[in-house]
């Protein structure tokens, strides 16, 4: 696991995380949901914050959901509650080391994991073990190399190059979403299908100009400002001027692209 950088660890970035699932229910969820009675393992399921959306779209079917970080599961559990969901279970585990039996799971749900992960297929291979035989594993990961904008910037792009760089160097994977389909295969699923979802974003749309550009996007790769300047891999003026590129990207003729991928394969 990257532990240099990694989501979800301080209450700012909760909130991010908060906001990013908030604004992206319907575009990365409308099509999940587990039928009744099915056990579904959510691995790495931070502070929860597509917990919420998974249970209510499957208010029926059984949820456990794990996470490495004792820290996330109190905040996720705290959600959960506050949304009155009663069809979720939390459990602290780290995917490399889980103790369930083979094919214990109907379906897997990994959200915005692997990204972090310096050996995903291995995490993958064994998540597979847990599933039984013709089960389903959704997996939903961004890509920054996605990103593109209006008016285009040669210090935003450094921004979130910046940000890549910083996530590489823990070990993790920022460009993962174009990979989901190989690392699926290598780990020996079938019928592997990703579906990219773009987020289109311009001011005709000022819940996503705030939602999604400012507090999702920008607000990650600002959330990295200190550690890309102290270690060098950008200037400050560099990483300041793409950060006020990218807020004027969310301007009235301003206009944010991301893509993120959804993938589904069964075992
Ligand atoms: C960016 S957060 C995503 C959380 C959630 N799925 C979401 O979409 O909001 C990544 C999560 O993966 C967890 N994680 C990282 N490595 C892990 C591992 N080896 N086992 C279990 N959880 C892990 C982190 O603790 C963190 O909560």
């Amino acid at each position: 696991m990257s532990d240099a950088y990694v989501h979800g660890y301080d209450p700012k970035e909760n909130v991010r995380l908060q906001d990013q699932a908030s604004t992206l229910v319907e575009l990365l969820h409308c099509d999940t949901s587990y039928p009744a009675d099915s056990r579904v393992l959510e691995a790495g399921c931070g502070v929860g914050a597509q917990t919420v959306t998974l249970a209510k779209n499957s208010p029926n079917a059984s949820i456990l959901s794990i996470d490495i970080s004792e820290a996330s599961l109190v905040e996720a559990k705290r959600n959960v509650d506050t949304a009155g969901i009663t069809n979720v279970r939390f459990q602290k585990g780290d995917i490399f080391q889980l103790s369930f039996d083979p094919e214990t799971f109907d379906h897997i749900f990994v959200c915005f994991v692997l990204e972090h992960l310096s050996r995903p297929v291995e995490a993958l291979v064994i998540l597979k073990k847990l599933l039984k035989t013709g089960g389903t594993i959704t997996v939903i990961e961004g890509d920054h190399g996605s990103t593109y904008f209006y008016p285009d910037s040669e210090s935003a792009k450094k921004a979130i190059e910046a940000q890549v760089e910083l996530q590489r160097r823990g070990g993790g994977n920022a460009n993962i979403g174009r990979e989901l389909y190989p690392l699926l295969c290598r780990a020996g699923f079938k019928t592997v299908r990703v579906s990219p979802r773009m987020v289109y974003v311009d001011s005709s749309k000022p819940e996503l100009v705030d939602g999604f550009t400012k507090k999702t996007f920008t607000a990650m790769i600002e959330g990295v400002r200190e550690s890309a300047i102290n270690t060098g891999i950008i200037d400050q003026t560099t990483f300041d001027k793409g950060i006020k590129d990218l807020y004027r990207a969310t301007e009235n003729d301003g206009v944010f692209c991301y893509t993120f991928f959804k993938a589904f394969a069964e075992k």
